[in-house]
């Protein structure tokens, strides 16, 4: 039997895939329910949840929920946020068929890789050797304020939850959501408070296509000279130019260097380009927390920093402007499928007591 497909709207997908964590209930095959918190993962069609290793003493096909699934694969999941302003209540409810998928198969590495990538806790955990759950959605039900601005998320929240997204939902960012990401970067540290950045803001189709182009022509020659076939020279410009085209927004952040200190030598010259620069990064971290903070996704984009000209000639830019970096804002269409590994504190830090 075809199994029915369910498709998520813009404004559940990216709720859901806001959430860390979501109640699935299952039930056994008399019908006596079962409901425990999980974390999850959504690729864009199905939702996986991993079967970690917490319960010691119980393998994981004794799991109640496993249990319940083999018996009966008919699940729910709830995903919801509260929050004490009731006009920022919402849920989403996914019905559908879950399944057991067993290590080796290819949904499996690829589900494992997506809760990785969300759940830095799952990093240390051998959830690669059990089974995962995936679920397929048949139905699904929303209620409340989705698209409601999220109140900001604690700092740790989101620093641990900020990742990058390079592929987008076709849904617009609020003006406002854009101008609070823009005052989050305004407060970020800088040299003698001198704020050596500038931002040009992109949003018309026809602006991001003139500057897609232009920086594209740059990356062909580069990877042309570098000596890549033309297949995978068109393969990695038609990714590139993707991304940037699908991105509801794109912010050019530029280094703006005419009210730093002038110095005779160019050592010191240097050093104060460098802390502009370090400055510079400062306003993107805060860019891009503000932005997860608030219930955006964002990636960061190097290309202007290797074609500066090709930026400026394409938007038209005042030359004082140097392009360095874009960054990419809107809704993640599903959980993003990089790995995120990251070096222990051990391997970056030395104390020198
Ligand atoms: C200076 C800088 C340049 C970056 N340039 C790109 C880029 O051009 N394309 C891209 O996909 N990601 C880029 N990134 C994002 C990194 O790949 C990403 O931060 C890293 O893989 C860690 O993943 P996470 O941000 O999800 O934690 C850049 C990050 C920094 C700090």
């Amino acid at each position: 039997m075809k199994e029915k497909t369910a498709v998520l709207t813009p404004a559940q997908a990216a709720f859901l895939v806001r959430q860390r964590v979501a109640r699935l209930a299952t039930a056994s095959n008399s019908g006596e329910p079962h409901a425990i918190p999980v974390c999850f993962a959504f690729d864009g069609r199905l939702i996986h949840i991993a079967l970690d290793e917490k319960p010691k003493n119980v393998p994981p096909t004794r799991l109640k929920r496993v249990r319940n699934i083999l018996e009966n694969s008919d699940v729910a999941l709830v995903a919801d946020r509260y929050s004490e302003d009731w006009d920022l209540l919402a849920y989403i409810m996914v019905r559908g068929r879950a399944r057991l998928v067993e290590a080796g198969a290819p949904e499996h590495s690829a589900a494992i890789r997506l809760l990785r990538g969300k759940y830095k806790q799952y990093e240390q955990m051998k959830i690669e050797e059990n089974p995962i759950i995936s679920i397929h959605p048949e139905h699904i039900a929303s209620w409340g304020a989705l698209e409601a601005l999220e109140s900001s998320k604690p700092l740790m929240d989101a620093l641990l939850g900020r990742r990058s997204v390079r592929s987008y939902l076709n849904r617009e960012v609020p003006e406002e959501v854009i101008e609070r990401v823009l005052e989050a970067a305004r407060w970020a540290p800088t040299p003698h408070g001198r704020q050596p950045w500038r931002f040009a803001v992109l949003r018309r189709e026809k602006t991001k296509t003139r500057l897609a182009k232009a920086m594209g022509e740059e990356w062909r020659a580069n990877l042309e000279m570098d000596g890549q076939s033309a297949e995978v020279v068109e393969k990695r410009l038609q990714g590139s130019r993707k991304r940037l085209l699908d991105a509801p927004v794109l912010v050019l952040l530029c280094l703006y260097s005419e009210d730093l200190d002038v110095y005779p030598d160019a050592v010191r010259q240097q050093s104060e380009t460098m802390m502009a620069v370090q400055s510079l990064g400062a306003a993107a971290e805060n860019a891009l927390l503000a932005a997860y903070s608030l219930g955006l996704d964002a990636g960061w984009v190097c290309a202007p920093l290797f074609c500066p000209e090709k930026v400026t000639e394409a938007l038209g830019l005042d030359p004082r402007l140097i392009p360095h970096a874009l960054l990419t804002l809107g809704y993640a269409e599903g959980d993003p499928p990089k790995r995120r590994v990251r070096k222990s504190l051990d391997e970056l830090v030395n104390y020198w007591d």
